[in-house]
């Protein structure tokens, strides 16, 4: 598709208007639906120029603020300049951008962290409320209307469905090229109608390659020429390394005994450094015919590709460093055969996954000596991130893996405690655990064994005396011996980072 054609629908053409124009039809109070996933495909022009908006009513003295949903987190440009100028009074599913987790932390906007499977069935189910605005970004618009979507899917078909009014920034970054990627599944339904979901294989396409919306809704188109912006990944360090060695280890482990078969099973990764690392390490492993079934699309999986070990990557969206985005772009048609991108309804769809048998590899915050997983707020409190994908993973993965560092913030705060401070992800979900120090298979066991065997494999030196004296203790003082705990210490060495910046006695 050639520059001159990227709004190829003639009718659709004479609704192109400035960003400002468009901004100017959201009112304070809507509920937007934004396109959007960790940092691509989010719209890059109408929210900036809506947070300028938002500036000058308050200046002037007037209260306005939206509430927004999105695929899962963005960009600058969007939570960013909206939060900074206190424009969101409430966010779902996921936000990473540190403006927004700020003003969340301090209670000045409410945030419904969510799994990323449900956003789209909730929204269906209208719960949630009316949906007044859809603001979507796309490569282009094809002569019959459709929409040939961008670097994320997310949740863009619901977002276009449910809409009383949808803003399209079509943005020329984009690569022409991806169009043919994308497989948009509309085969989705509540129950009673709901039917199985055809796809058996990573491979399969289901769906169409085009988003679909009823012209007559479109009220503004918005064209830009802005690019995705995700942040680079740490080059992995020794403790990431380490981390993905025992995984690698593990999984060979599991080939050797025939519990997996020699090309594994669908690989999710989470998000972050260490996710990307393991992948990373993945590269030099003796395993091949890999794919991935999983959210994103990070670094790390383009190296798989690149080496030719990995035949085939499923995903929501892709989350690429600006240097992976470029090698991607400078080859997009020879990737475009080996990736899939689909709605997040059917990327994390529990059914899919289970099915599949993903190999599950989600990071943490906190995981204590039984195996519950805190992945998202800091001190019981303090949201990070939001649970994402990893619960639609965790619970449906035929193996379900969480690995962390053993401590953060230089050593100050373990990462195993004797009971996590909040929990995403129940001892049930959590099979094994992975530190720089070691692997915890935990499958089959019980709490009491689990605890011995995560203190004694997962845990820094450090906090292991620390740790198992703990154990020890609430075996002989605790009301009963199947998880024992002593509650009025669990928390303590959380209390105790509080009150004195350390875990540490
Ligand atoms: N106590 C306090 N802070 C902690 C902590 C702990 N136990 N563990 C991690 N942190 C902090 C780190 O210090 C860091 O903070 P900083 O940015 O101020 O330095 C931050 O949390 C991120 O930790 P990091 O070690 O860089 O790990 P990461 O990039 O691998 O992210 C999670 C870890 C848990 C935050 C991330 O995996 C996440 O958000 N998970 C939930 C969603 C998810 O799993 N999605 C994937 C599904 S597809």
């Amino acid at each position: 598709m050639g520059e001159a054609t990227r709004i190829a629908h003639t009718g659709l053409r004479g609704r192109i208007m400035p960003a400002e124009r468009a901004a100017g039809l959201i009112a304070s109070d809507d509920t937007v639906g934004m396109s959007g996933f960790t940092g691509s495909g989010y719209p890059k022009a109408v929210p900036l120029a809506l947070a300028a908006r938002v500036d000058a009513e308050h200046a002037a003295g007037r209260p306005f603020r939206i509430k927004v949903w999105t695929g899962a987190s963005t960009g600058p440009e969007l939570d960013g300049a909206l939060a900074r100028v206190d424009g969101i009074e409430f966010r779902l599913p996921y936000n990473s951008d540190p403006v927004a987790r700020e003003k969340i932390n301090r209670g000045q906007m409410s945030y419904f962290d969510m799994h990323l499977s449900q956003v789209a069935p909730m929204a269906w189910q209208g719960f949630l409320g009316d949906l007044d605005v859809a603001v979507v970004e796309v490569t282009g618009i094809r002569d019959d209307g459709s929409l040939i979507p961008s670097s994320s899917i997310g949740n863009n078909k619901t977002w276009l469905d449910r809409a009383k009014k949808v803003i399209i920034e079509v943005n020329r970054w984009q690569n022409p090229a991806l169009e043919g990627m994308h497989d948009i599944y509309y085969g989705t339904a509540l129950p009673p109608a709901r039917v199985p979901i055809p796809l058996v294989r990573p491979d399969d396409r289901i769906g169409s390659r085009y988003l679909k919306v009823d012209p007559e809704k479109v009220v503004a188109i918005v064209e830009t020429d802005a690019p995705d912006r995700n942040l680079p990944f740490a080059a992995p360090d020794a403790t990431a390394q380490a981390i993905a060695g025992h995984i690698l280890e593990f999984l060979a482990n599991e080939v050797g005994r025939g519990r997996l078969p020699a090309s594994l099973l669908p690989l999710q990764s989470g998000v972050g450094n260490v996710a990307n690392a393991v992948l990373s390490g993945l590269v030099d492993s003796p395993f091949s015919d890999l794919t991935a079934y999983t959210e994103v699309i990070q670094d790390g999986m383009l190296d798989l590709l690149d080496a030719g070990k990995l035949r085939l990557a499923s995903a929501t969206a892709f989350s690429l460093s600006p240097e992976a985005a470029a090698r991607i772009n400078s080859d997009m048609a020879s990737y475009r055969d080996r990736m899939i991108l689909r709605p997040q309804e059917i990327s994390n769809h529990p059914e899919v996954i289970r099915r599949l048998g993903c190999i599950a590899m989600n990071g943490l915050i906190e995981a204590d000596i039984y195996g519950a997983v805190n992945s998202t707020h800091v001190m019981g409190s303090r949201i990070q991130n939001g649970i994402g994908g990893s619960g639609d993973f965790a619970r449906n993965a035929y193996i379900s893996i969480f690995m962390t560092p053993s401590t953060a913030k230089g050593g100050a705060i373990s990462a195993i405690v004797p009971q996590a401070s909040h929990v995403d992800h129940i001892a049930q979900d959590v099979q094994v655990l992975v530190t720089e120090h070691g692997l915890a298979d935990l499958r089959g066991l019980s709490p009491r064994e689990r605890a011995r065997l995560i203190i004694a494999n997962c845990a820094h030196p450090d906090f292991r005396p620390m740790l198992a004296d703990y154990f020890d203790r609430a075996m002989k003082g605790s009301h009963g011996l199947q998880s024992p705990t002593l509650p009025a210490e669990a928390l303590s060495w959380h209390q105790r980072f509080m009150e004195t910046g350390t875990m540490r006695i």
